[in-house]
């Protein structure tokens, strides 16, 4: 049975990764499940390749095909100099309101990192990616927007603006977040996780911030409540079995990722919360070189390597393929072949304990044999049976 997945090569190191990627994905299908599935792949153009063949970074064509698509994963992108387009990944997250960023961070055993214990990360961050300051309503200082805008909130609301600001907006809605948290409880159901943990800055910010705190809780105990418990309400006798809904202030999260990261699973945060602590949770495990994402609407997902185009590596074949192998290895999930996407993990797994990996990789081990790129690939392929 053949599987349509739409794949978009991307930019820089896009063409060499994918090379090693797509025969690894085939052959954990194949190999689980005794070749009964396959998946067909078919190319989308965007990016440089686009602006080649077709003369524009993202064309309809593309467009069309990914609005009746249900999944699709991607390379880097580069952001395209003068071109009209902002950014080729904005551009497809507001296209297909890809709400949901999800991001999975765990650590690789034998990968040298900034904490002493790595091996306690183990969450699944849920990143709103529509709403909040990153909307892009902002209006700069000095401009005839602000100052009206300014002129518009002082007077009408006697708000304490400083003459000549810059001026951004913070929508964050009822709609928007609850769908973002719905899907996190889901996902925690699914896959039989303890906790979903909302992140947030409710204190100071009470109606934006504060509102995804309260509908977060709001969502969790009307659609979910006889599986769901708030962590207030919980004991060790009437929790079991239940998903607890914790909150955070999201400075404190930064504290407990670090000192106590083992009571947190699922994290579900409005957009720049979510900006932030993905990072900072890739470093604690070893960096972005491995780190699996995908974003999601309820119609389409888009997965994809986390990391850029990373222009001076391009064409060296040092590359690691390691996030796009990762995402593929979430995508075989999301389309009901865990054990496939175990197969690409347990390989990778096995490939940075034997210590061969792509110099990025080697270079924050010890002993580490720094193999080529398209090595990695064959060494991979070997342990995939
Ligand atoms: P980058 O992620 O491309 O590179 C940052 C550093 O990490 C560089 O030293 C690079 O060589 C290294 N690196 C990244 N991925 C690597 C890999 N797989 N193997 C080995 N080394 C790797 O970030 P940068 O330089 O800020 O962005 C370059 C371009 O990529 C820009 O045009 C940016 O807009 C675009 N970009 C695209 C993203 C996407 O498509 N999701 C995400 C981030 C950036």
């Amino acid at each position: 049975m053949k599987h349509t997945v739409y794949w978009i090569e991307g930019d820089g190191i896009g063409p060499e990764i994918w090379k090693v990627t797509r025969p690894v994905l085939d052959a954990a299908m194949k190999a689980a499940t005794n070749g009964e599935h396959e998946i067909e792949w078919v190319e989308l153009l965007a990016g440089e390749k686009a602006m080649r063949e077709c003369g524009t970074p993202l064309p309809q064509a593309t467009l069309d095909t990914l609005s009746k698509a249900s999944v699709a994963i991607k390379g880097p992108l580069g952001t395209p100099v003068g071109g009209g387009i902002r950014s080729l990944n904005v551009a497809l997250r507001q296209t297909f309101d890809l709400y949901a960023c999800i991001r999975p961070v765990s650590w690789f055993e034998g990968i040298i990192t900034p904490v002493k214990h790595p091996e306690r990360v183990n969450m699944v961050i849920f990143r709103e990616n529509t709403e909040d300051v990153y909307a892009g309503i902002e209006y700069a200082a000095g401009t005839p927007e602000a100052e009206k805008l300014g002129d518009f909130l002082r007077s009408e609301f006697g708000a304490a603006i400083r003459a000549g600001s810059a001026i951004g907006i913070k929508p964050m809605s009822e709609a928007g977040s609850k769908r973002l948290v719905r899907r996190a409880i889901r996902y925690a159901i699914d896959n039989g996780l303890p906790s979903v943990t909302l992140v947030h800055k409710g204190n100071i910010m009470k109606f934006t911030e504060g509102g995804f705190r309260a509908w977060g809780y709001e969502v969790a105990r009307e659609e979910f409540g006889d599986i769901t418990i708030p962590e207030k309400e919980a004991t060790p006798e009437n929790s079991k079995g239940k998903i607890v809904i914790k909150d955070r202030i999201a400075d404190a999260m930064f504290q407990e990722a670090l000192l106590r990261p083992e009571q947190y699973s699922v994290l579900a945060l409005p957009n720049l919360n979510g900006d932030y602590i993905s990072d900072a949770l890739a470093a604690q495990v070893g960096g972005l070189g491995m780190a699996p994402g995908v974003n999601m609407s309820d119609e389409l997902a888009i997965f994809e390597a986390t990391h850029g185009t990373a222009p001076t590596a391009a064409g060296k074949d040092i590359a690691n393929p390691g996030s796009l192998m990762l995402s593929g290895a979430l995508m075989l999930q999301h389309m009901g072949f865990a054990e496939a996407a175990r197969k690409v993990q347990n390989a990778i797994l096995a490939a940075v304990a034997d210590k061969t990996v792509t110099p990025d990789l080697a270079a924050e081990m010890e002993n580490a044999q720094a193999v080529s790129c398209t090595q990695f690939g064959e060494i991979l392929l070997k342990k995939i049976i």
